[in-house]
């Protein structure tokens, strides 16, 4: 049922996967999420959507920890995932604004660059997107960046050797100067983000970015993915997971974001060297 077609690097740290859930790519809108499970015995993982087509969910995915390199070393096109279970999470608002930014930093935001762009380019709107990568080395393939579905493109690197020098919050101060912001989304570091709220904040731009919380059921039972928005609890995975950044405790947030890192830290550890045993790594 959710088998693997296509999966390939997009670069040293991260990967393109694509897999067949009908019912899941026909219902999906821009700003949802899917959760997926790799084995019977996985844990569920919440991903953001790059492409729903043809009853096939694309997805980007960080080498970050056992079940992503699990699912990078031991899982190969024609393969099938356990589950996969979405749309979660409420869609964002596509209609006409004017000039729509996104800018992302992170392999969801990335993901989530080219979703929302491509919506809002089909609803008649300039389309501004800003790619920002940590080197050249790691600046995905043309076909997997945002540019088709963008009437401005911009890449950013750390250290000059692709595009700008900087990073996304670069570029949109630039655009406010301009006058081309009429409204931002935004996805990745959750830092960038905040860094992002408060520098819209004073030019009342509407902005809107993805709040990543450690999640568990993904539909609003379990309260891990709580955050404080306008001064209320919310949950990221039934109100979110995009927000208005103005609205969000983004110290709460990161705080709550890494209370895990000593047990991931633990389970990485035991699974690399699982797979140095087998001389896979
Ligand atoms: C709405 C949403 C969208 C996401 N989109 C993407 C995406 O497009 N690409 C991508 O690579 N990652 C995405 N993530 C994060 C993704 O779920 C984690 O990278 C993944 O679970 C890592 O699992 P792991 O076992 O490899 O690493 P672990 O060692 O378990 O975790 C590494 C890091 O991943 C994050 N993470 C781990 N488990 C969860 C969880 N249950 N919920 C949320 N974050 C978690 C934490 O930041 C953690 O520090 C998204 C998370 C959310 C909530
Ligand atoms: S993941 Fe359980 S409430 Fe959001």
């Amino acid at each position: 049922m959710y088998r693997i077609t296509d999966k390939r690097d997009l670069s040293p740290i991260d990967y393109f996967i694509e897999v067949e859930a009908p019912h899941v790519a026909k219902a999906w809108k821009p700003g949802q999420f899917v959760v997926f499970i790799t084995n019977e015995r996985g844990e569920r993982v919440p991903m953001s959507v790059y492409k729903a087509e043809n009853g096939k969910i694309g997805m980007f995915i960080r080498k970050l920890g056992k079940t992503s390199l699990q699912l990078y070393h031991e899982f190969s096109v024609g393969d099938e995932l356990y589950s996969m279970v979405g749309p979660l999470g409420k869609p964002i608002e596509v209609k006409h604004y004017g000039n729509v930014v996104f800018a992302s930093d992170a392999v969801c935001g990335q993901a989530e660059n080219y979703a929302t762009l491509k919506a809002m380019k089909e609803a008649g709107n300039h389309t501004i997107s800003i790619q920002s990568f940590e080197n050249a080395e790691n600046v995905y393939p043309e076909k997997f960046l945002a540019k088709p579905v963008a009437d401005e493109h911009y890449i950013t690197t750390d250290d000059g050797s692709v595009g700008i020098k900087g990073n996304y919050l670069d570029v949109v101060r630039e655009l406010i100067e301009k006058d081309k912001v009429d409204v931002i989304f935004a996805g990745g570091k959750l830092g960038t983000l905040s860094k992002l709220a408060e520098l819209t904040r004073p030019y009342g731009i509407p902005t809107i970015t993805t709040v990543r919380q450690i999640m568990v059921d993904g539909t609003g039972m379990c309260g891990s993915c709580r955050i404080l928005y306008d001064g209320k609890v919310r949950f990221a995975c039934r109100d979110g997971p995009m927000f208005d950044a103005h609205k969000v405790d983004w110290e709460d947030v990161l705080k709550r974001a890494n209370r895990f890192l000593e047990q991931e830290k633990l389970a990485k550890e035991r699974y690399l060297e699982e797979l140095r045993k087998k001389g896979v790594v």
